[in-house]
């Protein structure tokens, strides 16, 4: 398969001007590539980056090193370099090629949960009826009473406000598409949902990397592990697995 993203020697740092100029380093010479119908899942303690990496990735964050290439929908085609792009072109990408599902949503006051969810759609010229009828869908799949779809979601529960984020998210097929623990405050049915939408987008072709912070979602929709953690932080993880698998031959030895 041909690679839809390329990623090569990306490196962030922060700098904490308000802190005596105390340097973060998060990132650290990171490549990977990325396929169609892949699901990538960040692996990693809190704090080593993860969301971080997405954020780059939407060309919010700046690299400061490397260089992360998307392949482009629109227009001639090609790879648009994301590091150091004008920004009439990343939000381009976003249009076209990036979906990104942020842990949280983003308030619009007075726009009504369906707009809200059709909007990505309405943006790249689909007509308002079938949007409706996708985002009604949608929205009905993910438990989001009717009574509440022409209400503004800034009211809603926080549980409510990620099921509308999701469906906004899910509205488009996406050529990549970014998950930052879409499965965070859901209960069981819901996350099924989204697992399952993950699963028709990457038939659909998406490419998408996700975080999840739940183990059993992690592993019903990856494809591949990226393990952000440092070198030291994993080898001790793989002594520990080793050796919680060593204990458990012993009491099956002993059961047997
Ligand atoms: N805008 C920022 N300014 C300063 N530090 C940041 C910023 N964003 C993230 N960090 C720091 O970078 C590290 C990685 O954060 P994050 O990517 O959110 O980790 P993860 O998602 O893996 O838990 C953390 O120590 C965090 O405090
Ligand atoms: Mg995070």
């Amino acid at each position: 398969m041909n690679a839809i993203l390329k990623v090569s020697g990306i490196a962030k740092k922060f700098v904490l001007h308000q802190q005596h100029g105390v340097v973060l380093e998060v990132l650290k010479n990171l490549s990977f590539e990325l396929c169609p119908g892949e699901c990538l899942v960040l692996a990693g303690r809190s704090g080593t980056g993860k969301s971080t990496l997405l954020r780059m990735l939407y060309g919010n964050y700046l690299a400061q090193e490397g260089s992360i290439r998307v392949r482009r929908e629109e227009g001639a085609g090609g790879w648009l370099e994301l590091v150091g792009a004008e920004p009439r072109r990343i939000l381009a990408a976003r249009r076209h090629t990036l979906g990104y599902v942020s842990q949280f949503l983003r308030v619009i006051p007075r726009v009504s949960t369906l707009d809200v969810v059709m909007e990505p759609a309405r943006l790249r010229g689909q007509a308002r009826a079938a949007a409706e009828t996708r985002a009604e869908a949608l929205l009905a799949r993910l438990n989001i009473p009717e009574r509440l779809w022409p209400l503004a979601p800034g009211t809603f529960s926080g549980g409510e406000q990620q099921r509308v984020n999701i469906a906004r998210s899910f509205m488009l097929p996406w050529p990549i598409l970014l998950l930052d623990e879409p499965t965070a405050s859901l209960d069981e049915a819901n996350r099924q949902v989204v697992l399952e939408l993950i699963g028709e987008a990457r038939a659909a072709g998406s490419a998408i990397i996700g975080i999840f912070h739940d183990p059993q979602a992690r592993k019903a929709v990856a494809s591949r592990f990226l393990n952000m953690d440092d070198e030291e932080t994993r080898e001790a993880e793989e002594i520990k697995e080793a050796e919680e698998i060593k204990e458990k031959e012993k009491e099956t030895l002993h059961a047997g």
